[in-house]
């Protein structure tokens, strides 16, 4: 069993979005939750970037105690002084640093050579050393990068003393084969690769962000970037919940993580209530839906046996059971289960009069709650008793 290490960029990548803005002290509350959850790296934000983000890499690094503390930085020397200031306190530091490595960031963001990016990655993983033995570099837009010089990259950087090769899809371009391959390349290709760790960060422009991500681990990474809710630049990065459950899932007699799944559905409704920002009902293991049955052939199915359409179990992922939810397309089979929970056990001929009652109603509404069903109950008991008497 191999264990893949999940590094949170909830606070970073995340945050950095429009609208998602936090302040320290939510982000000290989300970085104790990414700890419990069993996070093994908080990538905490950018203290160069602003006071702000310096002020909750420290205050983050004071307190989280289990999880390594990660830090960004560019290339820049007063970037990583700047990370390593921040990360003073942290029990298990991590600089990240590094530079656009694709020929288009090379020409158009450095106007510069691939040998000038070399050198520059050389000398800034081995000048963040100084501080820390914990040093991941990425080669941004990777996805995009020559993979014979991206390979050059990593072994040059191996030398300086890195020990994570982070290999962003930045642009989110990669199709999950083009990706896996591209790790199967360095992991061939990289001189001393035994010395580091291979790491995936990948965005969702295509939403393909997951499944590259799973394509690299099958491929030989061994660290997953990702953030709570998937959110992150532009359509967002690698959401945690659905890695750590297709690995839990899927890949569980292969690779392991130290994620406690149970706190999954939590953590979700927290980020997204701090951060103002919404799941979209449909999102995969958190959205409001993920575990709704509404049609009435599913629902009759999920009554009879929930394995018929449930892959997971709610409970593994901090959720009671999952909801049968009435609408104009549910059956029979549904609309008796919910009487029955709500305590009435109706005979067949009762359940067919129900039925044509819950129908009309749910023709005008677009879910039928559990007080509509007492109120349509007393309705047609009312009309048994005008019509009796
Ligand atoms: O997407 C990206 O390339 C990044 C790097 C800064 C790691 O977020
Ligand atoms: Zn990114």
């Amino acid at each position: 069993m191999e264990k893949i290490q999940i590094f949170d960029t909830t606070l970073r990548d995340g945050e950095q979005v429009p609208g998602c803005k936090l302040i320290t002290a939510q982000k000290v509350n989300i970085a104790m939750r990414l700890e419990d959850l069993g996070v093994d790296i908080i990538e905490a934000g950018f203290p160069i970037s602003s006071p702000g983000d310096f002020e909750a890499v420290e205050a983050i690094s004071k307190i989280v105690k289990d999880s390594t503390v990660c830090a960004l930085s560019r290339s820049v020397e007063k970037d990583i002084d700047a990370a390593a200031r921040a990360l003073k306190h942290a029990k298990r530091p991590r600089i990240h640093t590094g530079i656009g490595t694709s020929d288009v960031h090379i020409k158009y963001k450095f106007n510069s050579t691939r040998e000038d990016i070399l050198d520059r990655a050389y000398k800034a993983v081995k000048y963040a050393r100084r501080f820390t033995d914990d040093i991941e570099f990425y080669a941004e837009d990777a996805g995009r990068t020559d993979n014979i010089f991206l390979a050059q990259v990593c072994s040059k950087v191996i030398e300086a003393g890195a020990t994570v090769l982070n290999i962003p899809d930045t642009t989110g371009y990669c199709l999950p084969s083009e990706y896996g391959e591209k790790i199967k390349f360095l992991y061939e290709h990289v001189t001393n690769i035994e010395k580091a760790v291979l790491s995936t960060h990948c965005h969702n422009d295509l939403g393909l962000a997951t499944t590259n991500a799973i394509s690299g681990i099958q491929n030989g990474a061994r660290q997953i970037e990702c953030t709570i809710n998937g959110v992150g630049e532009r359509a967002g990065n690698t959401a945690l919940e659905e890695v750590a459950m297709i690995i839990q899932h899927r890949l569980g007699e292969k690779y392991q993580t130290n994620i406690n799944s149970k706190l999954l559905t939590d953590i979700s409704k927290y980020v997204s209530n701090e951060m103002g920002m919404p799941v979209q009902p449909n999102k995969a293991i958190v959205g409001e839906n993920a575990f709704a049955h509404s049609s009435g052939i599913h629902q009759d199915g999920v009554i009879k046996n929930r394995n018929n359409y449930e892959i997971i179990d709610p409970q593994s992922v901090g959720i009671d059971s999952s909801r049968i939810v009435l609408t104009a397309r549910s059956g029979r089979a549904a609309l008796a289960y919910r009487y029955k929970q709500l305590g009435f056990q109706l005979y067949k001929s009762e359940l067919d009069n129900l039925y044509l009652a819950f129908l009309k109603v749910a023709d005008k509404k677009k879910e039928v709650h559990d007080e509509d069903l007492i109120g349509i109950r007393k309705m047609i008991g009312e009309f048994k008793a005008v019509g009796n008497a």
